[in-house]
């Protein structure tokens, strides 16, 4: 946070409407312009983008998303709140993402949607899960939540189906100094109704009259004005970041049992929201790392499905997405952050080399 993040949520205190002043519809066109889409549409958070990206594109309860469980579990929460069925395909060790070669036995009758997640900010394998959901009929959603500016194939997260959906908490890569999110679209009806939809279902300039069934999911104008000035940084920061992961990488190939993350390629443009090793001594460099001062993630330690909140209503039994199970048994974030030093990316480093030796 920048004096000039401050200056800007104070000046927008003391000269907008609280909710939904200008800043908001200024955050909009630049978030919409970054990504490349006609619409984008501030709310509250990531899981209420999802939820009326969904809503406004018609799933409801009983339809089925098909969303990876290598996730943050507020990817399925977002449908399942309202009554939407969870379906979940394994990811791939490649990239983390939903597996395409997957996907296409965990679709049923009752399945209306897909959701690949861009876990970490590497974007999925979105042109074979855009063929499969079309041969499907299905709808596509991207949880873009982690991926703000990422690339894939000359066009960005968000710009890559028939919505996009990003979360402003914030850990991401850029915030809005607490909670938000946005929904970016090409579609011209979805954008309106997910504009009525966060404003509790009101019609277009009434006050009174509300023509949907709505939610209180606004954006607040002063955290829209500091969105503003973050997605301004967004580029510097990504850039730093990956300059980071590679450095990471550089020093860190070939040590102990360690994998790497994946790999940009020349379609893919990762923003590495999270940097994250894989190991099969997970706690034992969890617990090393932090005796040093070093502060790690375990993202994610539970995949959704084996949650116990999932477990219970729907029976979920551990074996049934092998890969992503595996995954969340061994990866481990350390630290990232735009403006991480060589000299921390060296300490972290010497820290787990001495772990090793
Ligand atoms: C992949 C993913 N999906 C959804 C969300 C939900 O976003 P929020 O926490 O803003 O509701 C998050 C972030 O927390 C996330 O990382």
């Amino acid at each position: 946070m920048t004096e000039k993040m401050i200056e800007a949520a104070a000046n927008a205190l003391r000269n907008e409407r609280l909710t939904l002043g200008d800043s908001v519809f200024k955050f909009e066109d630049a978030f919409a312009k970054m990504c490349g889409t006609k619409h984008a549409m501030a709310v509250s958070s990531g899981t209420a983008a999802l939820q009326l990206a969904l809503q406004a594109n018609g799933i409801k309860t009983g339809d089925r998303v098909v969303t990876s469980a290598m996730s943050f579990v507020a990817s399925s929460n977002s449908y399942v709140a309202f009554g939407g069925l969870p379906g979940f395909a394994d990811v791939s060790e490649s990239d983390y993402n939903l597996d395409p070669a997957k996907l296409k036995s965990a679709i049923d009758g009752k399945t209306k949607a897909v959701m690949p997640v861009h876990l970490y900010g590497q974007p999925a394998r979105m042109d074979e899960i855009n063929d499969i959901a079309k041969k499907n009929n299905l709808l596509v959603i991207e949880d873009a939540c982690q991926a703000h500016g990422a690339m894939y194939k000359g066009k960005r997260a968000g710009n890559l189906a028939d919505a996009g959906c990003f979360s402003f908490y914030p850990t991401k890569n850029m915030h809005v100094g607490g909670d938000g999110g946005m929904i970016t679209t090409n579609d011209d009806k979805v954008a309106d109704l997910c504009q009525r939809m966060r404003h509790c279902g009101r019609k277009k300039g009434s006050n009174y009259e509300h023509d949907v069934i709505g939610y209180t999911y606004r954006l607040n104008s002063a955290n829209a004005a500091i969105g503003l000035e973050q997605l301004k940084m967004l580029p510097e920061w990504n850039e730093k970041r990956r300059a980071a992961a590679k450095l990471y990488d550089s020093k860190l190939n070939g040590v102990g049992d360690l994998v790497l993350p994946p790999q940009p390629t020349k379609d893919v443009a990762p923003v590495f929201h999270l940097y994250t090793l894989r190991t099969k001594k997970r706690y034992e460099l969890k617990a090393f790392l932090e005796s040093k001062g070093v502060g790690v993630g375990l993202n994610y330690e539970i995949p959704i499905h084996l949650q116990p909140a999932y477990k219970d209503m729907f029976g979920y039994k551990e074996g049934l997405l092998p890969v992503s199970e595996k995954l969340c048994k061994e990866v481990i974030a350390i630290p990232m952050f735009a403006d991480i030093t060589t000299e921390q990316i060296d300490y972290v480093v010497d820290c787990v080399k001495e772990f090793y030796r």
